[in-house]
């Protein structure tokens, strides 16, 4: 049965009601994805008409007003402006790690070949997006997950990076013997007994959780750091591990140590330069 876009958006604003923070837009959202169209198509054809009845429309509405992610409804999810392929065998990129890119780019030189490796890639945005700015770096990309690894697959494939990005499974840096000048993560962590939102419980509870205290993998990544003698370290953090990353840091040396905010003025992550001599 057709209805107009408006009779439909309101409709499925309805059915959000109470389960998304905000119905109206989602509905919007979940349409524009549906129709592959933009925000102008949108507002502009308010009366065309669509299969209300489509049996994926139908299925993206019942998923969504489970509070089921977008992302993982139509596999899709923009990152630093670009768009990147997702499913829930990977954590959706979050808008703050793309602080993390602009750190670490402002702390090499990307004209360097580097050796990169990242920890827990995820859907390999991490990687995917210092390769496109660093044209002669080279990257391993780990992740314990064998699902996660499918979906960074993908999105190296196509980006075009394939050459310069070489994915492993493994436990932290244990599958990677090579000399590594410098280690990016966005590790799990948060702590284990912390109560998260509902829509959370469909992202892969590996990349959410990391440990008792939250903070295990970010100083088992300090360890690491020290036993390998890696210059430079580039992490992700929660808003409240600052005091336990600066106390962890005071038994090794560090040439400089520096924390960087989110647009909301938390404390979101931390630069170190190792001093190995
Ligand atoms: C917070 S997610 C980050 C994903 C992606 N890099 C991003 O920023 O969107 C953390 C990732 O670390 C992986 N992970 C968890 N424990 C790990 C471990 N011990 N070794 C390697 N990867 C791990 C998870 O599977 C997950 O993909």
């Amino acid at each position: 049965m057709s209805s107009t876009l408006k009779e439909l958006h309101n409709e499925i604003t309805e059915k959000l009601s109470g389960v998304v923070e905000f119905p109206r837009r989602e509905a919007e959202l979940l349409l524009m994805a549906y129709l592959e169209r933009d925000q102008l198509y949108f507002i502009t054809h308010q009366e065309v008409l669509v299969n209300g009845r489509d049996s994926r429309l139908l299925e993206w509405i019942e998923r969504r007003s489970r509070n089921e992610p977008l992302e993982y409804l139509t596999h899709c999810v923009s990152f630093y402006s670009r768009e990147f392929y997702i499913d829930e065998g990977a954590l959706i990129p979050r808008p703050e790690t793309e602080l993390l890119i602009d750190e670490v780019l402002a702390s090499v030189n990307p004209d360097e070949a580097l050796t990169i490796v990242e920890v827990g890639t995820g859907s390999g945005i991490i990687s995917i997006l210092l390769a496109l700015h660093m044209p002669n770096a080279r990257f391993i990309a780990v992740d314990i997950s064998p699902r996660a690894l499918s979906v960074a697959r993908r999105n190296i494939e196509a980006f075009g990076v394939s050459d310069r990005i070489e994915l492993r499974e493994g436990d932290l840096l244990g599958c990677v013997n090579e000399k590594i000048d410098l280690l990016v993560s966005n590790p799990p962590y948060i702590a284990q007994d912390a109560s998260l939102e509902e829509n959370l419980s469909y992202e892969p509870q590996n990349a959410l959780f990391g440990g008792t205290i939250g903070d295990e993998i970010i100083c088992r990544l300090i360890d690491e750091v020290y036993r390998r003698k890696i210059p430079l370290f580039a992490c992700e953090m929660g808003y409240d591990q600052r005091l336990k990353v600066q106390e962890y840091l005071k038994s090794f040396a560090v040439q400089s140590l520096k924390f960087y905010l989110d647009l909301a003025s938390f404390d979101r992550g931390f630069i170190v330069k190792a001093n190995h001599e």
